[in-house]
């Protein structure tokens, strides 16, 4: 394990990546899958919606007024980065990035049950190259939440069949493009959709079943661990891992109750899912936005000074040293597969990313293994059910015109980049 360098400077153990990530269909554009079906039937709600919130919440009432228009809803062009991806990973290069994340959309790839699409294999085979070729490795996402339409009519991850469907167009992608991929992230954060498609019923299909919920987390496992060997026996120098979501639990206010429930939180929500896959997994992927603490705390907790993305999410860089810590246990390496903020002023992201690279620097101190950090966007993209208006891109887009820009937080990023680390915090 490389130790880092502990200097007043925070440098980084040599070859630690730099990079950012993306998913398909929030950046393509030009899908065709479940949630292009589910947007166009919820557009109009979704718009009502935002508009009640802009009316009674503080939060919501600062954002854009483009909320309310059905229009941000439909994911359309998205970043039309399907066309632009050269352009787009021309940025990350001049940023000085080392990796690059991105998903392959299954539905491109095999539009109909056992058909698969040469073309798309193609795009993607060139997708793969374009990040090679500007010096990046690539960490190449299977599934990032959305299914084929054929898929999702048969019943998705509800029916254990699908783990079948899944094997074998994992199996034609790994085979197609695998000799140019040594990272393969199987499933991007399983929990956090089982948790929205079918417990709280707010993503599609939008059920609400806390027993189909755990039938669906039960196969995204199987699919996960069948997908792991099926990678190893095609590829054995692959490395695979999956993109998981972990919280950071600061309950710390009535003390044996909060350490218990401190402790279940953990073994619920950040360890369960992680237990149960541990032994099919090179790296761990860690997805880290959120910390969580006692409603009262968060209130008292309500200054000026607790700074707040665009979506009102609490912004604490320290709490991913916390996540990381719980991770040692593992005893794999982990790259941080995303962490970000919605911030359309560019206000608070280069101040959130320097302190989360120093959080990240002590954890290594500490003994994590942490190989890579991978920042949440590369460019603003489609957020799901929030659509377009929260900006989560290093590089902003207009989404009339397409052009980029790149947001002076990434320049700041850059220059983390650059120096492999980041001064210490002020005394
Ligand atoms: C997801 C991304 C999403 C990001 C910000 C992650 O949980 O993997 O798709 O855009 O969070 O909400």
């Amino acid at each position: 394990m490389a130790k880092a360098d502990n200097k007043a400077f925070l440098k980084f153990p040599e070859g630690f990546l730099w990079g950012a990530s993306s998913s398909a269909h929030q950046c393509e554009g030009h899908n065709h899958n479940d949630w292009v079906l589910w947007e166009k039937a919820n557009a109009e709600r979704l718009a009502v919606e935002a508009f009640r919130l802009i009316k009674t919440s503080p939060v919501w009432r600062q954002i854009e007024p483009q909320a309310t228009k059905p229009s941000n809803y439909i994911s359309g062009k998205a970043a039309d980065h399907y066309s632009r991806y050269e352009e787009d990973f021309d940025l990350a290069q001049s940023l000085g990035m080392s990796a690059q994340r991105v998903s392959i959309e299954w539905s491109r790839i095999e539009p109909k049950d056992g058909r698969f699409s040469d073309k798309e294999i193609e795009h993607y085979r060139q997708v793969i190259k374009a990040i090679k070729d500007r010096g990046m490795e690539p960490f190449v996402t299977l599934w990032h939440w959305t299914l084929p339409v054929w898929v999702a009519e048969w019943g998705g991850w509800q029916r254990a069949e699908t783990i079948q469907h899944y094997l074998r167009y994992c199996e034609k992608v790994v085979k197609e493009l695998g000799g140019d991929v040594k990272f393969w992230i199987t499933l991007n954060e399983p929990d956090v959709y089982t948790d929205f498609s079918y417990r709280r019923g707010v993503w599609p299909p939008q059920k609400k079943s806390f027993r189909t919920a755990y039938r669906v987390a039960r196969h995204l496992i199987g699919a996960h661990t069948q997908a792991y060997r099926l990678i190893k026996q095609i590829n054995p120098d692959a490395e695979v891992g999956l993109s998981k979501n972990n919280i950071h639990f600061d309950l710390r206010r009535h003390w044996l109750v909060d350490y218990l429930l401190r402790h279940l939180s953990e073994a619920i929500w950040n360890n369960y899912f992680l237990n149960k896959i541990a032994k099919h997994q090179d790296f761990i992927g860690l997805n880290h936005y959120f910390r969580y603490q006692h409603k009262e705390s968060k209130i008292r907790l309500d200054r000026p000074h607790v700074y707040h993305s665009d979506m009102g999410w609490e912004l604490h860089p320290e709490s991913i040293y916390y996540v990381l810590k719980n991770l040692k246990r593992y005893n794999k390496p982990v790259y941080i597969t995303e962490n970000g903020v919605a911030d359309r002023k560019d206000y608070f992201r280069g101040w959130y990313i320097e302190n989360v690279v120093r959080a990240v620097h002590r954890a290594i101190e500490e003994g994590v293994d942490v190989r890579g950090y991978l920042h949440w966007a590369l460019t603003d993209n489609f957020e799901w059910n929030s659509g377009f208006w929260p900006r989560f891109g290093l590089v902003e887009i207009n989404y009339k015109t397409f052009e980029r820009t790149v947001r002076p937080s990434a320049t700041a990023y850059s220059e983390i980049i650059k120096q492999n680390g980041v001064t210490p915090p002020p005394a």
